[in-house]
Protein backbone atom coordinates (compact mmCIF):
# COMPACT_ATOMS: atom_id res chain seq x y z
CA UNK A 1 0.00 0.00 0.00
CA UNK A 2 1.38 3.46 -0.96
CA UNK A 3 0.78 6.42 1.20
CA UNK A 4 1.60 9.83 0.56
CA UNK A 5 2.29 12.34 3.21
CA UNK A 6 1.07 16.39 1.87
CA UNK A 7 2.88 18.96 4.44
CA UNK A 8 6.48 17.86 6.77
CA UNK A 9 5.99 19.89 9.58
CA UNK A 10 6.23 17.82 13.36
CA UNK A 11 3.43 15.40 12.47
CA UNK A 12 4.12 14.65 9.02
CA UNK A 13 7.45 14.54 8.93
CA UNK A 14 7.59 12.40 12.37
CA UNK A 15 4.83 10.26 10.72
CA UNK A 16 6.61 9.50 7.61
CA UNK A 17 10.07 9.19 9.66
CA UNK A 18 7.87 5.95 11.51
CA UNK A 19 6.48 4.27 8.31
CA UNK A 20 9.13 4.92 6.31
CA UNK A 21 11.60 3.46 9.21
CA UNK A 22 9.52 0.18 9.27
CA UNK A 23 9.85 0.11 5.27
CA UNK A 24 6.46 1.37 3.89
CA UNK A 25 6.84 2.99 0.77
CA UNK A 26 5.82 6.47 1.46
CA UNK A 27 6.45 9.43 -0.38
CA UNK A 28 6.34 12.71 1.94
CA UNK A 29 5.72 15.86 0.01
CA UNK A 30 6.45 19.55 1.10
CA UNK A 31 5.75 23.25 -0.95
CA UNK A 32 9.27 24.69 0.80
CA UNK A 33 12.59 23.86 -1.35
CA UNK A 34 14.51 24.88 1.66
CA UNK A 35 13.08 22.35 3.87
CA UNK A 36 12.91 19.81 1.14
CA UNK A 37 16.74 20.08 0.83
CA UNK A 38 17.39 19.92 4.55
CA UNK A 39 15.04 16.93 4.99
CA UNK A 40 16.78 15.12 1.64
CA UNK A 41 20.27 15.28 3.35
CA UNK A 42 18.79 13.49 6.59
CA UNK A 43 17.93 16.57 8.95
CA UNK A 44 14.84 17.46 9.89
CA UNK A 45 13.68 21.29 9.91
CA UNK A 46 13.33 21.46 13.19
CA UNK A 47 15.08 19.70 17.19
CA UNK A 48 12.89 16.85 17.78
CA UNK A 49 14.31 13.95 19.85
CA UNK A 50 15.36 10.93 17.88
CA UNK A 51 13.55 12.14 14.36
CA UNK A 52 17.24 12.93 12.85
CA UNK A 53 17.98 9.14 13.55
CA UNK A 54 14.17 7.98 12.05
CA UNK A 55 14.43 10.16 9.02
CA UNK A 56 17.98 8.73 8.03
CA UNK A 57 16.86 5.44 8.43
CA UNK A 58 13.58 5.45 6.75
CA UNK A 59 15.45 7.64 3.66
CA UNK A 60 17.94 4.58 3.54
CA UNK A 61 14.68 2.15 3.38
CA UNK A 62 11.28 3.58 1.27
CA UNK A 63 10.96 7.13 2.40
CA UNK A 64 10.77 9.45 -0.99
CA UNK A 65 10.39 13.02 -0.50
CA UNK A 66 8.86 15.00 -3.19
CA UNK A 67 7.07 18.73 -4.07
CA UNK A 68 4.82 17.14 -6.42
CA UNK A 69 1.33 16.74 -5.18
CA UNK A 70 -0.24 15.42 -7.94
CA UNK A 71 2.23 12.75 -9.10
CA UNK A 72 1.61 11.08 -5.49
CA UNK A 73 -1.61 11.39 -6.00
CA UNK A 74 -1.45 9.15 -8.65
CA UNK A 75 0.61 7.06 -6.88
CA UNK A 76 -0.91 6.43 -3.24
CA UNK A 77 -3.74 4.58 -1.77
CA UNK A 78 -4.19 7.07 1.31
CA UNK A 79 -3.04 10.96 1.17
CA UNK A 80 -2.79 12.10 4.81
CA UNK A 81 -2.99 16.02 5.23
CA UNK A 82 -0.67 17.17 7.99
CA UNK A 83 -0.88 20.92 6.79
CA UNK A 84 -0.29 23.64 9.19
CA UNK A 85 -3.28 25.24 10.41
CA UNK A 86 -1.97 27.79 12.49
CA UNK A 87 -3.53 30.39 14.71
CA UNK A 88 -4.92 33.66 12.21
CA UNK A 89 -4.24 37.19 12.96
CA UNK A 90 -7.99 36.97 14.84
CA UNK A 91 -7.22 34.44 17.23
CA UNK A 92 -9.22 31.96 14.73
CA UNK A 93 -7.93 29.04 13.24
CA UNK A 94 -6.28 29.89 9.08
CA UNK A 95 -7.52 27.04 7.28
CA UNK A 96 -5.65 28.57 3.61
CA UNK A 97 -3.14 26.42 3.34
CA UNK A 98 -5.57 23.31 3.78
CA UNK A 99 -7.67 24.33 1.97
CA UNK A 100 -5.40 25.58 -1.12
CA UNK A 101 -4.31 21.75 -0.73
CA UNK A 102 -7.83 20.60 -1.04
CA UNK A 103 -7.87 22.97 -4.43
CA UNK A 104 -4.82 21.23 -6.10
CA UNK A 105 -5.78 17.76 -4.84
CA UNK A 106 -9.31 18.53 -6.78
CA UNK A 107 -7.23 19.65 -10.06
CA UNK A 108 -4.87 16.92 -10.25
CA UNK A 109 -8.11 14.23 -9.34
CA UNK A 110 -9.82 15.24 -12.51
CA UNK A 111 -7.07 13.54 -14.79
CA UNK A 112 -6.83 10.31 -13.10
CA UNK A 113 -8.67 6.82 -12.12
CA UNK A 114 -7.56 6.50 -9.09
CA UNK A 115 -9.67 6.40 -6.28
CA UNK A 116 -7.55 7.26 -3.15
CA UNK A 117 -8.04 7.67 0.38
CA UNK A 118 -7.38 11.48 1.52
CA UNK A 119 -7.57 11.44 5.38
CA UNK A 120 -7.43 15.09 7.07
CA UNK A 121 -4.36 15.02 10.07
CA UNK A 122 -4.07 18.70 10.80
CA UNK A 123 -6.26 19.96 13.61
CA UNK A 124 -9.43 21.29 12.08
CA UNK A 125 -12.37 22.60 13.49
CA UNK A 126 -15.99 20.99 13.55
CA UNK A 127 -17.09 21.22 10.02
CA UNK A 128 -14.26 21.62 7.95
CA UNK A 129 -13.80 17.94 6.78
CA UNK A 130 -17.26 18.71 5.01
CA UNK A 131 -16.05 22.01 3.36
CA UNK A 132 -12.58 20.26 2.11
CA UNK A 133 -14.82 17.34 0.53
CA UNK A 134 -16.56 20.16 -1.35
CA UNK A 135 -13.89 21.88 -2.42
CA UNK A 136 -12.43 18.76 -3.57
CA UNK A 137 -15.64 17.38 -5.42
CA UNK A 138 -15.93 21.10 -6.99
CA UNK A 139 -12.90 21.08 -8.51
CA UNK A 140 -12.37 17.29 -9.48
CA UNK A 141 -15.87 16.69 -10.37
CA UNK A 142 -16.08 13.71 -8.55
CA UNK A 143 -18.01 12.70 -5.62
CA UNK A 144 -16.81 11.82 -2.05
CA UNK A 145 -17.09 7.55 -1.97
CA UNK A 146 -16.37 7.12 -5.88
CA UNK A 147 -13.70 9.17 -7.08
CA UNK A 148 -11.87 9.36 -4.13
CA UNK A 149 -12.85 9.11 -0.42
CA UNK A 150 -12.11 11.65 2.62
CA UNK A 151 -11.72 10.68 6.54
CA UNK A 152 -10.46 12.80 9.54
CA UNK A 153 -8.14 11.36 11.91
CA UNK A 154 -6.56 13.58 14.35
CA UNK A 155 -3.31 13.45 15.79
CA UNK A 156 -2.18 13.40 19.69
CA UNK A 157 1.19 13.58 19.33
CA UNK A 158 3.57 15.58 21.57
CA UNK A 159 6.42 17.77 20.65
CA UNK A 160 9.43 16.08 22.11
CA UNK A 161 8.33 13.45 22.35
CA UNK A 162 6.70 13.05 18.14
CA UNK A 163 8.74 9.86 18.08
CA UNK A 164 7.54 7.59 20.51
CA UNK A 165 4.26 8.74 20.55
CA UNK A 166 3.72 8.26 16.73
CA UNK A 167 5.26 4.60 17.20
CA UNK A 168 2.96 4.06 20.21
CA UNK A 169 0.05 6.13 20.26
CA UNK A 170 -2.65 5.95 23.11
CA UNK A 171 -5.53 5.88 20.91
CA UNK A 172 -6.68 6.05 16.86
CA UNK A 173 -10.02 8.51 15.83
CA UNK A 174 -11.11 7.93 12.62
CA UNK A 175 -13.95 10.01 11.73
CA UNK A 176 -16.05 10.08 8.16
CA UNK A 177 -19.25 8.67 6.40
CA UNK A 178 -17.78 6.20 3.80
CA UNK A 179 -17.86 2.71 5.96
CA UNK A 180 -15.41 0.75 3.11
CA UNK A 181 -12.20 3.78 3.21
CA UNK A 182 -12.98 3.57 7.20
CA UNK A 183 -12.55 -0.03 7.18
CA UNK A 184 -9.42 0.28 5.02
CA UNK A 185 -7.64 2.99 7.10
CA UNK A 186 -8.67 0.96 9.96
CA UNK A 187 -7.16 -1.68 9.21
CA UNK A 188 -3.77 -0.08 7.89
CA UNK A 189 -3.55 0.74 11.62
CA UNK A 190 -4.46 -2.39 13.16
CA UNK A 191 -1.55 -3.84 10.80
CA UNK A 192 0.73 -0.56 11.90
CA UNK A 193 0.77 -1.06 15.80
CA UNK A 194 -1.41 -4.16 16.01
CA UNK A 195 -4.95 -5.21 16.81
CA UNK A 196 -4.77 -4.22 20.54
CA UNK A 197 -4.53 -0.55 19.54
CA UNK A 198 -7.58 1.10 20.63
CA UNK A 199 -9.53 2.77 17.42
CA UNK A 200 -12.03 4.67 17.83
CA UNK A 201 -15.06 5.24 14.83
CA UNK A 202 -17.22 8.26 14.53
CA UNK A 203 -18.65 10.71 12.06
CA UNK A 204 -15.82 13.57 10.55
CA UNK A 205 -17.41 16.33 13.16
CA UNK A 206 -17.51 14.04 16.20
CA UNK A 207 -13.63 13.41 15.18
CA UNK A 208 -12.65 17.23 14.57
CA UNK A 209 -14.42 17.86 17.85
CA UNK A 210 -12.56 15.26 20.07
CA UNK A 211 -8.93 16.91 19.44
CA UNK A 212 -10.61 20.33 20.63
CA UNK A 213 -12.06 18.46 23.41
CA UNK A 214 -8.53 16.44 24.40
CA UNK A 215 -6.56 19.69 24.23
CA UNK A 216 -9.27 21.89 25.72
CA UNK A 217 -9.04 19.62 28.78
CA UNK A 218 -5.37 19.16 29.19
CA UNK A 219 -5.17 23.16 28.93
CA UNK A 220 -8.09 22.89 32.00
CA UNK A 221 -5.94 20.51 34.09
CA UNK A 222 -3.12 22.97 33.77
CA UNK A 223 -4.88 26.40 34.34
CA UNK A 224 -6.49 24.56 37.26
CA UNK A 225 -3.32 23.36 38.93
CA UNK A 226 -1.81 26.85 38.53
CA UNK A 227 -5.03 28.61 39.83
CA UNK A 228 -3.77 26.12 43.23
CA UNK A 229 -0.75 27.19 43.00
CA UNK A 230 -1.33 30.84 42.64
CA UNK A 231 -3.60 30.25 45.87
CA UNK A 232 -0.46 28.09 47.63
CA UNK A 233 1.84 31.22 46.78
CA UNK A 234 0.18 33.04 49.47
CA UNK A 235 -0.82 30.39 52.02
CA UNK A 236 2.74 29.45 54.33
CA UNK A 237 4.00 25.94 54.12
CA UNK A 238 1.65 24.61 51.40
CA UNK A 239 3.55 22.91 48.04
CA UNK A 240 1.92 22.50 44.98
CA UNK A 241 3.99 19.61 43.80
CA UNK A 242 2.55 17.53 46.80
CA UNK A 243 -1.06 18.65 46.16
CA UNK A 244 -0.57 17.46 42.61
CA UNK A 245 0.61 13.97 43.84
CA UNK A 246 -1.91 13.51 46.28
CA UNK A 247 -4.85 14.56 44.18
CA UNK A 248 -3.54 12.76 40.96
CA UNK A 249 -3.10 9.49 42.68
CA UNK A 250 -6.85 9.52 42.79
CA UNK A 251 -7.66 7.86 39.43
CA UNK A 252 -10.70 10.16 39.04
CA UNK A 253 -8.03 13.33 38.73
CA UNK A 254 -5.28 11.17 37.48
CA UNK A 255 -1.04 12.53 37.81
CA UNK A 256 -0.59 13.88 34.24
CA UNK A 257 -0.65 17.66 33.14
CA UNK A 258 -0.96 18.38 36.92
CA UNK A 259 2.55 20.06 36.98
CA UNK A 260 1.89 23.93 37.55
CA UNK A 261 4.43 26.46 35.84
CA UNK A 262 4.26 29.40 34.24
CA UNK A 263 1.12 28.49 31.61
CA UNK A 264 1.02 26.26 28.68
CA UNK A 265 2.77 27.54 25.46
CA UNK A 266 3.33 25.75 22.12
CA UNK A 267 1.68 25.38 18.91
CA UNK A 268 -1.76 24.07 20.15
CA UNK A 269 -3.03 24.28 23.14
CA UNK A 270 -2.79 28.17 22.85
CA UNK A 271 -4.30 27.80 19.38
CA UNK A 272 -6.65 25.24 20.13
CA UNK A 273 -8.26 26.89 22.99
CA UNK A 274 -8.54 30.21 21.24
CA UNK A 275 -9.95 28.88 18.46
CA UNK A 276 -12.77 26.83 20.19
CA UNK A 277 -13.56 29.88 22.32
CA UNK A 278 -13.73 31.87 18.93
CA UNK A 279 -16.34 28.94 17.72
CA UNK A 280 -18.23 28.28 20.77
CA UNK A 281 -19.61 32.06 20.22
CA UNK A 282 -20.21 31.78 16.68
CA UNK A 283 -22.19 28.83 17.45
CA UNK A 284 -23.99 30.31 20.42
CA UNK A 285 -22.27 28.89 23.15
CA UNK A 286 -20.96 30.41 25.59
CA UNK A 287 -17.59 29.16 26.44
CA UNK A 288 -17.35 30.14 30.12
CA UNK A 289 -15.19 27.28 30.95
CA UNK A 290 -12.40 27.66 28.28
CA UNK A 291 -12.24 31.67 28.67
CA UNK A 292 -11.52 31.06 32.31
CA UNK A 293 -8.76 28.74 31.45
CA UNK A 294 -7.14 30.82 28.89
CA UNK A 295 -7.59 33.91 31.40
CA UNK A 296 -5.74 32.06 34.00
CA UNK A 297 -2.77 30.99 31.69
CA UNK A 298 -2.58 34.73 30.23
CA UNK A 299 -2.17 35.79 33.87
CA UNK A 300 0.72 33.33 35.13
CA UNK A 301 3.29 35.76 33.27
CA UNK A 302 1.71 38.90 34.94
CA UNK A 303 2.09 36.85 38.73
CA UNK A 304 5.61 36.06 37.39
CA UNK A 305 6.19 39.73 36.27
CA UNK A 306 4.88 41.14 39.69
CA UNK A 307 7.05 38.23 42.03
CA UNK A 308 10.47 39.76 40.20
CA UNK A 309 9.36 43.66 40.38
CA UNK A 310 8.47 42.99 43.80
CA UNK A 311 11.70 41.94 44.96
CA UNK A 312 13.87 43.81 42.89
CA UNK A 313 11.89 47.39 42.95
CA UNK A 314 13.10 49.74 40.15
CA UNK A 315 13.48 47.82 37.06
CA UNK A 316 14.84 49.96 34.69
CA UNK A 317 18.82 48.78 34.23
CA UNK A 318 18.03 45.56 35.97
CA UNK A 319 20.36 42.75 34.69
CA UNK A 320 17.75 39.69 34.44
CA UNK A 321 18.87 36.39 33.44
CA UNK A 322 16.30 33.90 31.97
CA UNK A 323 16.93 29.80 31.84
CA UNK A 324 14.98 28.23 28.96
CA UNK A 325 13.42 30.01 26.09
CA UNK A 326 11.80 26.75 23.95
CA UNK A 327 7.81 26.09 25.27
CA UNK A 328 8.91 22.92 26.86
CA UNK A 329 12.04 21.16 27.41
CA UNK A 330 13.60 19.04 24.32
CA UNK A 331 12.22 20.90 22.03
CA UNK A 332 13.67 24.13 20.24
CA UNK A 333 10.19 25.72 19.59
CA UNK A 334 9.46 29.41 20.94
CA UNK A 335 5.59 29.64 19.77
CA UNK A 336 3.74 31.00 22.48
CA UNK A 337 6.37 30.40 24.53
CA UNK A 338 6.06 31.64 28.23
CA UNK A 339 9.57 33.40 28.29
CA UNK A 340 9.35 35.30 25.25
CA UNK A 341 5.98 36.86 26.80
CA UNK A 342 7.62 37.67 29.61
CA UNK A 343 10.97 38.86 27.91
CA UNK A 344 8.90 41.47 26.04
CA UNK A 345 7.49 42.68 29.08
CA UNK A 346 10.74 42.90 31.15
CA UNK A 347 12.34 45.15 27.51
CA UNK A 348 9.13 47.34 27.76
CA UNK A 349 10.41 47.57 31.87
CA UNK A 350 13.67 48.65 30.22
CA UNK A 351 15.57 45.33 32.06
CA UNK A 352 18.85 44.09 30.46
CA UNK A 353 17.75 40.89 29.55
CA UNK A 354 20.60 37.79 29.11
CA UNK A 355 19.26 34.42 27.90
CA UNK A 356 20.25 31.00 27.82
CA UNK A 357 18.38 27.32 26.26
CA UNK A 358 20.18 24.40 25.04
CA UNK A 359 18.07 24.40 22.06
CA UNK A 360 15.77 27.82 21.44
CA UNK A 361 18.20 30.88 20.67
CA UNK A 362 18.57 30.93 16.79
CA UNK A 363 14.28 30.91 16.95
CA UNK A 364 14.40 33.70 19.67
CA UNK A 365 17.06 35.66 17.93
CA UNK A 366 14.70 35.94 14.89
CA UNK A 367 12.58 37.91 17.88
CA UNK A 368 14.42 39.60 19.61
CA UNK A 369 17.62 40.19 17.42
CA UNK A 370 20.19 42.44 19.32
CA UNK A 371 17.77 43.57 21.87
CA UNK A 372 18.71 40.69 24.50
CA UNK A 373 22.37 39.05 25.04
CA UNK A 374 21.97 35.01 24.29
CA UNK A 375 24.84 32.73 25.65
CA UNK A 376 25.54 28.83 25.66
CA UNK A 377 26.75 28.78 29.30
CA UNK A 378 24.92 28.98 32.02
CA UNK A 379 27.81 30.42 33.98
CA UNK A 380 28.34 33.80 31.98
CA UNK A 381 23.60 34.00 32.11
CA UNK A 382 24.30 33.89 35.72
CA UNK A 383 27.44 36.33 36.44
CA UNK A 384 26.33 39.81 37.36
CA UNK A 385 22.33 39.01 36.88
CA UNK A 386 20.29 40.95 39.70
CA UNK A 387 17.76 38.13 38.85
CA UNK A 388 17.54 34.53 37.65
CA UNK A 389 14.67 33.19 36.53
CA UNK A 390 14.02 29.62 35.29
CA UNK A 391 11.36 29.18 32.61
CA UNK A 392 11.83 25.78 31.02
CA UNK A 393 12.53 22.80 32.85
CA UNK A 394 15.67 21.53 30.97
CA UNK A 395 17.40 18.89 32.52
CA UNK A 396 21.00 20.94 32.40
CA UNK A 397 19.48 23.47 34.69
CA UNK A 398 18.17 20.99 37.66
CA UNK A 399 22.20 19.87 37.54
CA UNK A 400 22.77 23.35 39.16
CA UNK A 401 23.49 23.84 42.82
CA UNK A 402 23.54 27.14 45.11
CA UNK A 403 27.05 27.55 44.55
CA UNK A 404 26.26 27.81 40.72
CA UNK A 405 24.71 31.25 41.65
CA UNK A 406 27.46 33.01 43.67
CA UNK A 407 28.27 35.27 41.22
CA UNK A 408 25.05 37.01 40.93
CA UNK A 409 24.75 40.28 41.70
CA UNK A 410 21.67 40.01 43.77
CA UNK A 411 21.39 36.00 44.90
CA UNK A 412 17.89 35.97 43.83
CA UNK A 413 16.36 32.90 42.00
CA UNK A 414 12.72 32.60 40.86
CA UNK A 415 11.57 28.98 39.99
CA UNK A 416 8.67 28.68 37.96
CA UNK A 417 8.92 25.05 37.46
CA UNK A 418 10.21 24.32 40.80
CA UNK A 419 13.17 22.58 39.62
CA UNK A 420 15.21 23.36 43.08
CA UNK A 421 12.34 22.94 45.47
CA UNK A 422 13.96 19.70 47.38
CA UNK A 423 17.40 21.13 47.16
CA UNK A 424 19.37 23.79 49.51
CA UNK A 425 19.57 26.54 48.44
CA UNK A 426 21.43 29.58 50.34
CA UNK A 427 20.15 32.40 48.33
CA UNK A 428 17.00 34.31 48.11
CA UNK A 429 14.74 31.70 46.08
CA UNK A 430 11.15 32.06 45.01
CA UNK A 431 9.46 28.20 43.86
CA UNK A 432 6.26 29.66 42.13
CA UNK A 433 3.62 27.36 44.39
CA UNK A 434 5.60 27.12 47.42
CA UNK A 435 3.81 29.44 49.70
CA UNK A 436 5.87 31.26 52.70
CA UNK A 437 8.48 32.83 50.52
C1 LIG B 1 -0.15 19.23 22.97
C2 LIG B 1 -0.95 17.97 23.33
O1 LIG B 1 -0.41 17.42 24.54
C3 LIG B 1 -0.89 16.95 22.20
O2 LIG B 1 -1.70 15.85 22.50
C4 LIG B 1 -1.38 17.61 20.92
O3 LIG B 1 -1.28 16.71 19.81
C5 LIG B 1 -0.58 18.87 20.62
O4 LIG B 1 -0.64 19.76 21.75
P1 LIG B 1 2.47 19.88 22.91
O5 LIG B 1 2.02 21.25 22.53
O6 LIG B 1 3.55 19.24 22.14
O7 LIG B 1 1.23 18.85 22.86
O8 LIG B 1 2.97 19.94 24.43
P2 LIG B 1 2.40 19.51 25.85
O9 LIG B 1 3.25 18.44 26.39
O10 LIG B 1 0.95 19.28 25.82
O11 LIG B 1 2.70 20.84 26.70
C6 LIG B 1 2.04 22.06 26.38
C7 LIG B 1 2.43 23.13 27.37
O12 LIG B 1 1.87 22.86 28.65
C8 LIG B 1 3.93 23.31 27.60
O13 LIG B 1 4.22 24.68 27.66
C9 LIG B 1 4.18 22.62 28.93
O14 LIG B 1 5.29 23.12 29.61
C10 LIG B 1 2.89 22.92 29.66
N1 LIG B 1 2.54 21.96 30.71
C11 LIG B 1 2.30 20.66 30.38
C12 LIG B 1 2.46 22.38 32.02
O15 LIG B 1 2.67 23.56 32.34
N2 LIG B 1 2.12 21.47 32.97
C13 LIG B 1 1.86 20.17 32.68
O16 LIG B 1 1.53 19.41 33.62
C14 LIG B 1 1.95 19.75 31.35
Amino acid sequence: MQIGIIGLGFVGLSFASVLGSKGYPVIGVDTNPEKIKMISNNKAPFFEPKLDLFLKNSLSKSLIISTNTKDTLKKSDIIFLTIGTPKSKDGYIDLSMLKKAAKDIGNSLKNITQKPIIVIKSTVIPGTTDEIQKIIEKTSGKKNGNGFSILTNPEFLREGSAINDTLKPHLVVIGGSEKNSMEKLKKFYEKLYGKKIKIILTNSQTAEMIKYANNSFLATKISFINQISSLCQNIAGTNVDDIAEAIGIDPRIGSAFLKAGPGYGGSCLPKDLSTMIKFSSKIGAEPILLEAVEKINENQIEKIFQIINKRLGKLKNKQIGILGLSFKEDSDDIRESRSIKLIKILLKEKCKIKVHDPKAITNTKLIFKNKIIYSNSISTIIDKADCIVIMTPWKEYTKLVSNDFKNMKKKLVIDTRRIFSKKKMNIEYIALGIGDN
